[in-house]
């Protein structure tokens, strides 16, 4: 088969949205990939030719996000793709790349339970982010939860997961509110009452998007203490911290396998590469290190087959290792997500991610929670991590 591009090029598909509710996180997504992209044709591209992104802005829409996706395909004729943040999305584009027999790499935190052949998870499956934050937030707050999120079928499932390890610690959900996905200061009102009237040891937010920033102010301004009954989130990143004022953010959770402040060799580099190139203030996130790592591990593959064919890069994914900036990452064969280093960090009054929790072991993915245990999950760390 002809590799896509035209002669002296790969070309690779990249769709990350630009504008809508999730522009600032895919941004950072965005940037993240093009950044991998320039250091691969900076050291003389794949095999000789460079990478060449085709790049289209899907707008946070799902029916857009799936045109697009088959515009790459037939029109642009790519045959890898890079992109999608909420699940929403994924759903959306996925039927299009199986039916082309492409290779969806999508790299973002998502609710587990999925598994296609044409698709590379090299974000957080709930294994290796909610369990975590579960069982430190159970034995640090307490375990009477309040769940809030954004309405479609990430936070959905997300909270259900959630609501299974507060269980198993004989806790209780006292609420479970759904806001819209583009909520407005007023949607957050309702919820402020009710965190007030049921008094949780925790809020669980699964808010996503520009919204978030507005829930942590509201926060704020309702005077609860974030040092009794913290905000927790898999899904507050450094992009939407970014959006609100120190005082709001401060003393706030999140379960994340990548931080920008992150201390080791590796993640410094990629963050002083990233800021170099996008400007010192440029918010750089756990789903822009995923977008990083997984262009690298796709390029690698592509160099070692001598080929962009789906089939030959995934068998050449298969127990792939990447020097990732969170540490070593692998690619497992048996569900095509990665084995990735779970922490938890606290904001501090500087709105910055402050670790609190690193256990410095790395998580084998387990997607469709077959271990559901708060006390098991430690099991799963894999031995062979010196690959
Ligand atoms: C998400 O929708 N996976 C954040």
């Amino acid at each position: 088969m002809n590799p896509s591009g035209t002669g002296n090029s790969w070309r690779v598909g990249v769709l990350f949205s630009q504008t809508g509710v999730t522009a600032a996180t895919e941004q950072t997504q965005l940037n993240a990939t093009l950044l991998a992209i320039e250091e691969i044709n900076a050291n003389g591209g794949v095999l000789d030719r460079r990478v060449e992104p085709v790049i289209y802005d899907p707008a946070s829409d799902p029916k857009l996000s799936r045109t697009l996706a088959e515009r790459l395909f037939q029109v642009d004729r790519i045959r890898l793709l890079f992109g999608c943040y909420m699940t929403s999305t994924r759903k959306a584009v996925l039927p299009v790349v199986e039916s082309h027999r492409g290779l969806l790499f999508y790299p973002t935190f998502y609710e587990g339970f999925e598994y296609s052949r044409h698709c590379i998870y090299s974000g957080a499956a709930p294994n290796q982010n909610s369990l975590q934050l579960a069982k430190y937030l159970l034995s640090t707050y307490g375990n009477r939860f309040l769940l809030v999120g954004s309405n479609y079928v990430y936070p959905y499932e997300s909270n259900r997961l959630m609501t299974d390890f507060v269980m198993q610690d004989r806790g209780k959900i006292l609420d479970e509110i759904y806001v819209p996905l583009d909520a407005g200061s007023k949607d957050f009102d309702k919820v402020i009452r009710r965190i007030k009237k049921t008094s949780p040891d925790v809020i669980f937010s699964t808010i996503v998007g520009r919204s978030t920033a507005l829930f942590y102010e509201a926060y704020r301004a309702a005077g609860f203490d974030p040092r009794t009954m913290p905000i927790a989130s898999l899904t507050t990143s450094e992009a939407d911290v970014a959006d609100m004022r120190p005082e709001a953010a401060e003393g706030h959770i999140t379960a994340a396998p990548f931080f920008a402040t992150l201390s080791t060799a590796s993640a410094r580099r990629f963050v002083g590469s990233f800021r170099e190139r996008y400007g010192p203030d440029a918010p750089v996130t756990a789903a822009a290190e995923a977008a990083y790592f997984q262009v690298h591990l796709a390029m690698r593959a592509m160099a070692r087959c001598g080929s962009d064919d789906p089939e030959r890069v995934l068998l050449e994914l298969r127990d792939a290792e990447f020097d990732a900036p969170q540490g070593r990452v692998r690619i497992d064969p048996e569900n095509n997500h990665a084995y990735l280093w779970p922490r938890i960090a606290r904001l501090d009054q500087h709105g910055r991610f402050q670790t609190v929790w690193n256990p410095g072991v790395r998580i084998k993915p387990d997607p469709y929670c077959v271990v559901q245990s708060l006390d098991d999950w430690s099991a799963d760390d894999l031995q062979s991590s010196s690959h």
